[in-house]
């Protein structure tokens, strides 16, 4: 009679801190978090593979990329800001072949390869299966083989959304870039042309010029003094852009710089590197074989 509520006590702390639900179908090898905290939370694990939806497209990973964002995710920096509803399997860039649809997905097939970059609140991509919409996906670039294509959508999309879609660059103008070796910089300089860290930007920009951050808010008042045109950005996964991307990569005009591949089971030393804030490039995850191999 003692024991009981002492195991109802337990029980109701193992299903606070696990959200993967009890396995019904097929299982799937993926590095999730059973908690937030350090690298080391991150443990490859069988978890339930996800079904699509009407609407959704199941993605057999072949590669995930590694961003700053997933190590936020990670440490549980968004949930304080409800921002990441389902942490359990996180990652945002996905290259893969298409395994199974949705009955109101149109513009893919079974067999297709693709690359997408996941929406924080959905996450997925350190999985063998991940699910995407369309409006997250577009066909993977054909000269470049998944582990570059996973490197491409999150930081080229912010890259594009800050300089193409907020700042609106256009020929002839000049561009000053921070962070040029890094994920976003590297497709950055590639988009653009050149250009400091912000503090250094506010007297370096001409008068009525524009600084457009990915890492905070602008300063309203320096911005003023300085007669600039300020804004932030927050990325947003674009299949149009992530289409556009393609074009220039099979035109040779972007080439994503890869330093740094490791298996699955690494996530957690992939993000030890990223979280050194100097990454080279991008990092990748190899989560499956290539079609073929
Ligand atoms: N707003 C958004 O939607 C959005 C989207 C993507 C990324 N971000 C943010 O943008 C930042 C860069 O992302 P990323 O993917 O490019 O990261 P990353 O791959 O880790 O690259 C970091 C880059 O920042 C440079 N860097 C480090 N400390 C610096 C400093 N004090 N001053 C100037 N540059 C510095 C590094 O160059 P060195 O090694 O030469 O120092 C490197 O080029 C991160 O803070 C990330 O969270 C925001």
């Amino acid at each position: 009679m003692r024991i009981l509520p002492a195991l109802t006590v337990i029980g109701l702390i193992a299903s606070a801190v696990s959200s993967v639900p009890a396995a019904t179908g097929p299982l799937m090898k993926a590095a999730a978090l059973q908690q937030y905290g350090g690298p080391e939370v991150l443990k490859l694990q069988e978890v339930p593979r996800p079904e699509p939806k009407d609407d959704e497209v199941l993605v057999r990973v072949i590669a995930a990329g590694v961003n700053p964002v997933d190590t936020y995710v990670r440490q549980g920096r968004l949930s304080e800001r409800s921002l990441d509803k389902q942490p359990m399997i996180i990652g945002y860039d996905i290259a893969g072949v298409v395994e199974k649809t949705g009955v109101r997905i149109t513009k893919f097939k079974a067999g297709d390869a693709v690359y997408a970059y996941l929406p924080i609140m959905r996450g997925g991509g350190y999985a063998e299966f991940a699910i995407a919409k369309e409006g997250e996906m577009s066909l993977k670039p054909k000269n470049i083989d998944f582990e570059k294509a996973a490197a491409v959508p999150l930081a080229a999309t912010t890259a594009w959304q800050a300089l193409i879609d907020e700042a609106k660059i256009d020929k002839g103008q000049t561009v000053l870039i921070h962070g040029g070796s890094g994920g976003v910089g590297h497709f950055a300089i590639q988009i653009a042309v050149r250009a400091d860290t912000l503090p250094a930007s506010y007297g370096i920009v001409k008068k009525g010029g524009a600084i457009v951050s990915i890492t905070g808010d602008p300063d309203p008042a320096e911005c003023e003094k300085h007669a600039l045109r300020c804004s932030g950005v927050m990325a947003h996964p674009d299949a149009n852009v992530l289409d556009e991307l393609r074009k220039l990569i099979e035109a040779n005009k972007i080439t994503p710089i890869v330093s740094q591949t490791s298996p699955l089971a690494d996530a957690a030393k992939a993000h030890q590197q990223i979280e050194t804030r100097h990454t080279r490039g991008k990092i990748v995850l190899r989560v499956g074989d290539e079609p073929g191999r």
